[in-house]
């Protein structure tokens, strides 16, 4: 009842209807949505001097992702947002129930976006999924290109979506889709090329599943990177392998070689998980002024219940992360410079012998850990939810590093080979913490709901060299509450 007079107020144009958003999970300084639900982000891009993110927003309720609108925020540090009115709505034959995943291209002055408009018929038979089409010159309105859909691929069909795409030398476009094959059995991304982005061909299938990386791969993203090309991607019913693909869905990247005269991909590396945590999901990235590969995720993942839904939102964004490739052809993740800019006081800094413990000021905290890498080592992060404690562990013998919850999330775990000391760097936010090991060669990623102040405690038999912690100034609230 309460979503059709908020569909009513809204349609009436009476504004959107808010749901009362609780403080105790709301991030401190990632960007969740003003209220409702929240999913992949989408449109990431820089234009005019400012970060812009959209994403995929239910503004009527946090309990379901409903059908998608696209949601907007706008920043110039990547920290302080903005909330803008949303960006799209699905008022269109092509998008009537959701304007799904897609991403920005600034070109000229212009914002151009592609889409996906996703179609459901009851009972499902006729389900479609079209890209469209749209612009915006200001950054704010979006206006719908009225030859849409641009791409029907009705032998695709039902799941072909989340549209990246670029510009190659001035003068040719390219997108990659995500699709399902062979009976919905099999995923792959197929490669399309386009000379006005209006008009589209299939040229190549950029790479597909043998059977064990799932039927569908969902938020394809492909891009150059110190001088190999990444495709990463998001795929379904990947099976668990060990340590590897225990979240419902996974996030994975493989580096390797494309050629713009065959418009083939040559992978040289496995497909890897992107992170090892559990929240961690449809990545979207961009290249901004400076040149950075810039990436954010979904801090969530589909089918967990977290119980910030319950608070009127749903759903965050990782920190932005900045991409590079190692000599190890491994992906490295570092939180952006501007992730410095936020830290305030020091709350600790020196050398910690087991239980040295240090209280958060308002559960936002940097923290910071040098050790010997040939001893074990355990940080803890409790409150009186004591089903929510968080326990990260370094085991120097098999070299694994661990983070453990009780309850429902369970433990996630895998290598890591410290190449000098044991580093540590831990962002904290009210709901979510995101562990980078070394030089941001293993990540971790999980949401965590504390009750109260949170404490952060070196464990059992474990000495820090270096322990430092440093507190968060938040960079955005609830709506209802202003920004100091
Ligand atoms: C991934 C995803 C996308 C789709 C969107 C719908 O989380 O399922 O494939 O575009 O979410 O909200």
């Amino acid at each position: 009842m309460k979503t059709v007079i908020c569909i009513l107020l809204t349609a009436l144009s009476f504004g959107s209807c808010y749901e009362t958003v609780k403080d105790r999970y709301y991030p401190r300084y990632h960007l969740a949505p003003p209220n409702g639900w929240m999913n992949d982000p989408n449109g990431f891009s820089y234009f005019q001097g400012e970060y812009h993110l959209f994403y995929q927003y239910n503004p009527f309720t946090s309990q379901s992702a409903g059908i998608a609108h696209w949601g907007h925020a706008k920043s110039v540090d990547l920290f302080h947002w903005i909330h803008l009115p949303i960006a799209i709505y699905p008022d269109k034959a092509y998008d009537r129930t959701g304007v799904f995943s897609g991403n920005v291209l600034v070109d000229n002055g212009t914002m151009y976006i592609i889409y996906t408009g996703n179609v459901n018929t009851p009972g499902g038979p006729n389900n479609m999924q079209y890209q469209a089409l749209a612009m915006s010159t200001d950054g704010l309105h979006v206006e719908k290109y009225a030859g849409n859909p641009i791409i029907e691929a009705k032998s695709h069909q039902p799941n072909i979506r989340d549209p990246k795409f670029w510009k190659h030398e001035d003068e040719t476009y390219y997108m990659v889709l995500g699709n399902s094959f062979n009976n919905n059995t099999q995923g792959r991304v197929l490669l399309y090329e386009s000379k006005n982005l209006k008009n589209w061909k299939e040229v190549s299938v950029l790479a597909e599943s043998d059977g064990s990386m799932g039927y569908m791969w969902e938020c394809p993203d492909f891009f150059e990177l110190d001088g190999y090309h990444v495709l990463m991607m998001s795929p379904q019913g990947v099976a668990p392998q060990g340590d590897k693909f225990k979240n419902l869905y996974q996030t994975v990247y493989v580096i390797g070689h494309f050629d713009y005269e065959t418009l083939l991909f040559t992978p040289i590396t496995e497909y890897r998980e992107v992170d090892h945590g559990r929240h961690f999901y449809a990545t979207q990235t961009t290249l901004d002024s400076r040149g950075r590969r810039l990436m954010f995720a979904w801090f969530d993942m589909w089918e967990d219940v977290l119980p910030e839904r319950n608070d009127g939102f749903t759903g965050t964004t990782t920190l932005p992360r900045q991409l590079s490739i190692n000599s190890d052809l491994k992906l490295i993740q570092k939180p952006v410079e501007e992730s410095y800019k936020i830290l305030s006081y020091r709350l600790y800094n020196g050398k910690a012998r087991s239980r040295t413990s240090v209280q958060l000021d308002d559960n936002a905290a940097m923290v910071e850990i040098f050790a010997d890498k040939f001893r074990d080592f355990e940080l803890i992060f409790e409150s009186k939810n004591k089903t929510s404690d968080v326990i990260i562990s370094y085991y120097s013998e098999t070299k694994h590093v661990t983070i453990y919850q009780d309850g429902f999330q369970g433990m996630r775990r895998t290598e890591w080979y410290p190449k000098g000391k044991l580093y540590w760097m831990i962002f904290l936010d009210a709901s979510s913490i995101e562990l980078f090991c070394g030089e941001g060669e293993v990540t971790f990623s999980n949401r965590y709901f504390p009750e109260g102040p949170i404490t952060v405690r070196i464990g059992h038999s474990s000495y820090a060299e270096r322990f430092t912690v440093y507190s968060i100034n938040r960079t955005v609230n609830v709506p209802s509450m202003k920004i100091s």
